[in-house]
């Protein structure tokens, strides 16, 4: 059974960053059957996985929402950097030894929901004109950061 299961209220409207979400919240399910299985190895593997797609799915909306001209991008890139150094403690904790995995899960669970539900969404009507004028512009970043 799935640790989280995206639903349709975590839908912003933009399928690019719904998508990224959504990976997201495949990864802590990844990190719940390896938490699961005690399988220390596998924790580690998919830990710096998740830490590092999170923030490039970061890297992703600051540089869009800068290219919006949305007025609140500064505050939004604030609050994701408060977050990666949030991560980067569990990580530090992670690798001396400690069993952070569950409250790590919990912690981003919530931080996310709230995240997308409030910050994120507030950005959406800026972002989607974008997206819909700068096909290229878009294209050309996510290759860049995705692949
Ligand atoms: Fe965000």
């Amino acid at each position: 059974m799935s640790y989280w299961f995206w639903d349709p209220s975590l839908s912003i409207g933009i399928e690019e960053i719904d998508n990224q979400h959504q990976r997201i919240v495949n990864y802590l399910n990844e990190l719940d059957e390896a938490n699961t299985l005690r399988d220390r190895e596998k924790v580690s593997h998919v830990l710096m996985g998740l830490l590092d797609y999170t923030r490039t799915h970061f890297s992703f909306e600051e540089q869009l929402l800068e290219k919006s001209g949305y007025p609140l991008s500064s505050s939004h890139r604030q609050v994701h950097e408060t977050f990666v150094s949030h991560m980067n403690n569990f990580r530090i904790r992670h690798e001396k030894g400690e069993d952070i995995t569950r409250q790590l899960m919990s912690e981003l669970r919530i931080w996310l929901t709230n995240h997308i539900k409030k910050d994120d969404a507030d950005y959406a009507p800026y972002a989607k004109k974008i997206l819909n004028v700068e096909k290229s512009w878009t294209k050309k970043m996510l290759d860049k950061l995705f692949s």
